[in-house]
């Protein structure tokens, strides 16, 4: 038997002023993305901003349903949408914030494991690390270097 670690860093900005102006602006698109969310059930409003390697930004936003488990996060509709128009070029960056109008929170907060495998899956299709850059408003900033950090042996294609 054999015991295997599992650990990663991550990196805290305590402003978006100490970042460079490509990511600050990544996170400026994600926050102008609160106001989009359609969230009338939960009040947690999640905006998204995907990078491109070509440096185009993609934008998304939570959308919810009466029907609950219709209800899409916001990273995913930013990087479906960056797919939809962009299917051959990497994702190298994904900005993350959310805003729960029911009460503050007060520090950054993960993907949900479904958009985690979603973002996994982009990092393989194009073999390229996509970072995640995390944010609440307000808080902190988290930058990850990659989603496989945050999805240790993680289920892909190649098992397929
Ligand atoms: N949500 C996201 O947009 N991203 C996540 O990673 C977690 C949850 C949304 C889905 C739903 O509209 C609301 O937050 C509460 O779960």
């Amino acid at each position: 038997m054999k015991v295997i670690p599992v650990g990663f860093s991550y990196k805290v900005y305590t402003s978006s002023d100490e970042m460079d102006a490509a990511d600050r602006e990544l996170v400026d698109t994600a926050i102008s993305q609160l106001d989009h969310a359609y969230a009338p059930y939960s009040n947690f409003h999640v905006g998204a901003a995907a990078r491109l390697q070509n440096g185009e930004i993609f934008i998304g936003s939570n959308q919810e349903n009466a029907s609950y488990p219709l209800c899409m996060c916001g990273e995913r509709v930013a990087l479906y949408n960056a797919a939809a128009h962009r299917p051959d070029i990497p994702v190298t960056a994904v900005a993350i914030v959310i805003k729960n109008k029911k009460m503050p929170i007060s520090g950054p907060v993960s993907p949900c494991g479904a958009c985690r495998q979603v973002i996994s899956e982009y990092e393989n299709k194009h073999h390229h690390k996509i970072r995640i850059l995390l944010k609440s408003d307000p808080s902190e900033i988290y930058e990850v270097d990659s989603i496989a950090d945050l999805l240790p042996l993680g289920f892909n294609g190649s098992f397929l």
